[in-house]
């Protein structure tokens, strides 16, 4: 497969400009590493792992890769800066499980401060006997977000998430293709590769993302819909039934599960059901969370959570990771031979 050339696939040394988004809970190391073995690049998602659990996954994505404990890990974690916040001793317990195992990048997002966890990673890979770069990647939705993790975090990777993504974000940020264009407009000439996040699904995405100036995207709910990532044969289905309408951005499922401590701005898009219903007409939490509990356990699409962004009504089937990239790879190609044909030819101007 030809390497589709861009700051980005440079930068990771792989084929195409396509990222695994970090997804708590759906996300694990056999995912992350088979969007990798396929060409691009996986992030598992840390969030609310143990380090047990993190180390479980970590060594799950380095049996799928074939590699030995010694090997660098091209793979990347994604950590939720505000868990790490709740307790930082055992923050820091979960990213040397991540530096240890020499992965190729981390991801920070939804935290009050990163630069604290940026400093950590970087004064961890400067200790004389380290002979490793970790990439440390940031996700944001603002302008003024992206301008702090450039210019005072110093990014490797920035990705601008927009408002379609699935799962958490900031009901406040802007469509993907305002946010990335602005972000584009005002970064400096030196700023590091900044990918697209949010509502993507195909090849004329990618391709038409690539001409706008990213470097790659980055796609969460897309890679719900393979038999590698952890979401259940009831959420994948109900998935493969969603159309581009079905989601919402709610606090809904955070209040009912107690995932509370998001920072401000935040929320998340989900298929919108009557867990979503209830809680917006006001009726009494322990009801809805009954129902909600019993509707995971049964795997009722009409109570249970789903994280989706709006890109979801353009997915239909369930494929293997690998078999996503490859499609992607190839579509992205015949999208961007297709683009070529609205060069202006000189000869027939004026
Ligand atoms: C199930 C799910 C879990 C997610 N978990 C995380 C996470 O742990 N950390 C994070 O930074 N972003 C997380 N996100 C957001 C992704 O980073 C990304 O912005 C989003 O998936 C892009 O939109 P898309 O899902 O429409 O492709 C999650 C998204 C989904 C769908």
């Amino acid at each position: 497969m030809s390497r589709i050339d861009t700051a980005l696939t440079r930068l990771l040394d792989i084929k195409t400009p396509v990222v695994c988004a970090p997804m708590a809970g759906a996300s694990g190391g056999a995912l992350a590493a088979q969007v990798t073995d396929g060409g691009a690049f996986g992030f598992l998602g840390a969030g609310y792992d143990t380090p047990d659990k993190l180390q479980e996954e970590l060594s799950l994505a380095r049996s799928v890769l074939r590699l030995q404990s010694v090997d660098r890990l091209p793979i990347g974690v994604g950590y939720l800066a505000w868990q790490l916040e709740q307790s930082p001793s055992r923050a820091f317990e979960l990213i040397d499980i991540a530096l240890e195992n020499r992965v190729q990048a981390i991801w920070l997002a939804f935290g009050s401060d990163l630069s604290r966890w940026v400093r950590y990673i970087r004064e961890y890979d400067s200790r004389p006997e380290r002979n490793h770069k970790t990439l440390i990647c940031v996700q944001v939705s603002s302008v003024q977000g992206a301008l702090v993790a450039i210019s005072d975090l110093k990014t490797d990777i920035l990705v601008a998430q927009g408002n379609e993504s699935g799962g958490h974000g900031y009901g406040s940020s802007p469509s993907l293709l305002t946010l990335l264009s602005s972000i584009l407009a005002d970064a400096p000439k030196d700023a590091p590769p900044i990918l697209a996040a949010g509502g993507l699904s195909d090849g004329s995405q990618l391709a038409s993302l690539l001409v706008l100036g990213a470097a790659g995207v980055v796609l969460g709910t897309r890679f719900l819909l393979t038999p590698e990532s952890l979401y259940t044969d009831a959420q994948k289905r109900a998935l493969v039934a969603a159309k581009s309408t079905s989601t919402v951005r709610t606090m809904a499922f955070d209040r009912v599960r107690g995932t509370l401590g998001w920072p401000s701005g935040v929320d998340g898009r989900a298929l919108y059901n009557n867990t979503v219903r209830d809680m917006d007409s006001g009726t009494d939490i322990s009801v809805v969370k009954e129902q909600f509990v019993e509707g995971v356990r049964s795997g009722d699409a009409d109570r249970m959570l789903v994280w989706a962004g709006t890109g979801v009504g353009l997915m239909s089937e369930i494929k293997g990771a690998k078999d996503i990239v490859r499609e992607l790879h190839h579509a992205t190609i015949q999208y961007l031979n297709a683009a070529s044909r609205f060069v202006v030819n000189k000869q027939h101007e004026g």
